[in-house]
C-alpha cells in the first residue's frame, strides 16, 4: 500500500495516525498504545470491528468479477474517471468497492486510491487485482459507516450500488468535497427483467440522496449491453436484488437463454460537500 494512502487512514481502535512497521509487514498506530494491523497476502488491511469480513461471499464476488471483467460496465468506469478529472481529484475512497473493478480503474487518474469494503472477499480480490495490474490502489476491510480515514481528508467519495452513510461521508471530505453516486435508473436491466417478469417495473431511482450536500451534477448514461452465454447472465442476475427476491420458477426462465439484450440506465449524481453556517 503507497504511503499516500497510509497517509488517509486512522486507527480503527483509537483513531490516530497510522504508519507502516519497520518490515513492511504491518502498519501501527502512532496512539499511545500503538495498535497493530497486519497486510494481507494479497495485500489488503483488515481495519474493521468484529462485524466487518461478513459482507458479500467468494461465489457473489466472482460473478460480478467475471461480469465486469467482460466490459459491460467500462462505460460507466470511464464516466466516472472523466468526473474525477474534472473536479481534478487526487485522493479518493470508493466507498462499498466490491471486488474493485471501479477502484482500480480509478487508480489511472487519481494519486491516492482506497477502496473499502465489508466483504473479505471482495476486498481480497480487489488487492489480488491490483497486484496483477500493478495498480497503485490500495483496499481495507471495514464499514463504510465507520471508515478508518481521518476527517476531511479527501477530495471525493466514489459510492457505486452500495449502502450511502452520509454523515461518514461527509465526514471524511474536505471543504468542497465531492460525493460521486450512482445507481439504478429507471429502465436500468429492464431486458433482464423483461425476460423473467410477466409485468415489469421501472425502477424508482436511488432515493437516498445525501444531506449536508449541494447537487452539482446529475447526469444519465444509457446504453444496450448483449451478456453472451447462460454463466454470464447468470452472474449478472446475482448481482442485481432480483436475485433475492425471484421465485425459482421465474428464475428458471433465464436457463433458457443463450444471449441476453438489455438497457442498462445509471444516474450519476456529483454532490459537494456544502459549507457549515
Ligand atoms: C452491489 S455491491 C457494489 C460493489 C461495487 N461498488 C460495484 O459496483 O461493483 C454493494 C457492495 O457494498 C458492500 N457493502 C454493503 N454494506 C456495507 C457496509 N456497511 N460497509 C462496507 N461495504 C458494504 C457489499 O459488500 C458489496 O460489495
Amino acid at each position: 500500500m503507497i504511503s499516500d494512502i497510509l497517509n488517509l487512514l486512522r486507527c480503527p481502535v483509537c483513531k490516530a495516525e497510522m504508519e507502516r512497521d519497520g518490515e513492511g509487514k504491518t502498519c501501527r498506530c502512532r496512539g499511545a498504545r500503538k495498535h497493530c494491523f497486519d497486510f494481507s497476502r494479497s495485500g489488503y488491511l483488515h481495519l474493521g470491528g468484529p462485524h466487518a469480513g461478513d459482507g458479500d461471499g467468494k461465489e457473489a464476488v466472482l460473478a460480478r468479477r467475471a461480469f465486469l471483467d467482460a466490459g459491460h460496465y467500462q462505460p460507466l468506469s470511464d464516466t466516472v474517471n472523466r468526473l474525477l478529472e474534472q473536479f481534478a481529484v487526487r485522493r479518493v475512497v470508493d466507498a462499498g468497492c466490491g471486488e474493485g473493478y471501479y477502484t482500480n480503474r480509478m487508480a489511472e487518474v487519481a494519486d491516492a486510491v482506497l477502496g473499502i469494503d465489508l466483504s473479505r472477499a471482495g476486498i481480497d480480490y480487489a488487492a489480488r487485482r491490483a497486484k496483477q495490474q500493478q495498480t497503485r490502489a490500495g483496499f481495507a476491510v471495514a464499514s463504510l459507516f465507520e471508515m478508518p480515514i481521518q476527517s476531511e481528508s479527501v477530495d471525493a467519495v466514489v459510492n457505486l450500488f452500495a449502502p450511502c452513510a452520509e454523515e461518514e461521508f461527509l465526514r471524511v471530505l474536505k471543504l468542497d468535497g465531492i460525493l460521486l453516486l450512482v445507481g439504478a435508473g429507471e429502465r436500468h436491466l429492464m431486458g433482464l427483467k423483461q425476460a423473467i417478469y410477466q409485468t415489469p417495473y421501472a425502477n424508482e431511482g436511488r432515493a437516498d440522496l445525501p444531506k449536508g450536500m449541494e447537487l452539482l451534477e446529475k447526469k444519465k448514461l444509457c446504453y444496450e449491453i448483449s451478456v453472451e452465454g447462460r454463466e454470464m447472465i447468470a452472474a449478472l442476475f446475482s448481482m442485481t436484488p432480483y436475485y433475492w427476491r425471484t421465485s425459482e420458477h421465474d428464475r428458471a426462465k433465464l436457463d433458457l437463454l443463450e444471449r441476453l439484450t438489455t438497457e442498462v440506465d445509471f444516474d450519476i449524481f456529483v454532490f459537494r460537500k456544502e459549507r457549515e453556517g
